[in-house]
């Protein structure tokens, strides 16, 4: 395990949530407390699969609560390639800028899903459709906080945890304290390594705010998106109170066992591996397939 990154606690980012109900994913905007600089985390783009059609309103809320703020966004970044919903992160730089980002194991999960469906060599496996490809540990400048990047696979491999100021964004490493944690049955996903990640996430301080990237309100209560590291060390459905790896590995997979597959996985991989823009045809229009018993 690395070491623990440096921290600034003592910077307090405003984070203002976006709730897709299509996916249940939460974007956020996350504002630098002493310049006008802000990131954007896991944007959406909406996509009707019965009709094939795209649409924007996710991202266009986004737009318009940066640019009512006069924020200036210098990151878009991406916490894993998704399954559930399509990435709005291209649609975002195209009318902001910024850079976008992923964690640079994105070439592990090209190399599994370019297998998958079939893509020819016009597909890169470099990660070359991002801006950037963040190591272990990388860090990158929000205005004058100093955010640092957290390699934390098991969901997926190129899964990571960002740390700006006294708030970490989650990504599907965590859900709440009562949602337990995300699915580690993809292809290129692990239980245990899952489990190893979350030990370094709860190794945060206990008062770090933390953001989760899902909430699926269990029990039917209201869909909410913050925590801290030390309710997760607590109150965690699946890894608080210290249960061990190996019971966490054995509830994992036999509760993956139960799960279907998410609504949107195949056309949300198919975009997101290349950084959320649509693949085209041979007629050059954007086109999707749908791989046959591959998944
Ligand atoms: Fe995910």
């Amino acid at each position: 395990m690395s070491a623990l990154p440096q921290l600034q606690m003592d910077k307090t980012p405003s984070v203002e949530a976006f709730f897709d109900a299509q996916s249940n994913t939460i974007s956020y905007v996350v504002k630098d407390p002493d310049s006008r600089a802000c990131a954007v985390i896991d944007a959406v783009m909406e996509f009707d699969y019965a009709a094939g059609r795209l649409s924007y309103d996710s991202a266009d809320a986004i737009i318009s609560y940066i640019k009512a703020h006069d924020l200036k966004l210098e990151w878009i970044i991406e916490s894993h390639v998704h399954a559930d919903h399509l990435s709005g992160a291209p649609y975002i730089q195209q009318e902001l800028g910024g850079k976008i980002g992923i964690g640079e194991h994105i070439l592990t999960v090209q190399e599994t899903f370019g297998k998958i469906f079939n893509e020819g060599t016009e597909f890169a496996r470099d990660g070359s459709q991002f801006d950037r490809l963040f190591v272990d540990n990388d860090t990158y400048q929000v205005g004058s906080m100093t955010c640092t990047a957290l390699h934390t696979p098991g969901h997926t491999p190129a899964c990571m945890v960002h740390i700006m100021g006294d708030a970490a964004f989650a990504g599907d490493t965590l859900f709440m304290p009562d949602g337990g944690s995300a699915r580690a049955d993809f292809p290129g996903g692990d239980a245990g390594q899952l489990y190893d990640s979350i030990t370094r996430v709860l190794a945060l301080p206990s008062e770090m705010r933390l953001f989760v990237c899902h909430d699926y309100g269990p029990g039917g209560r209201a869909i909410a998106w913050e925590t801290t590291v030390g309710d997760q060390r607590r109150a965690n459905i699946h890894v608080g109170g210290n249960a061990s790896r190996a019971a966490f590995v054995k509830m994992r997979e036999t509760r993956d066992a139960q799960l279907a597959m998410p609504k949107l996985i195949i056309p949300s991989l198919q975009v997101n591996i290349r950084a959320g823009e649509i693949p085209t045809d041979t007629q050059g229009d954007m086109a999707l397939k749908v791989p046959v018993n591959k998944l």
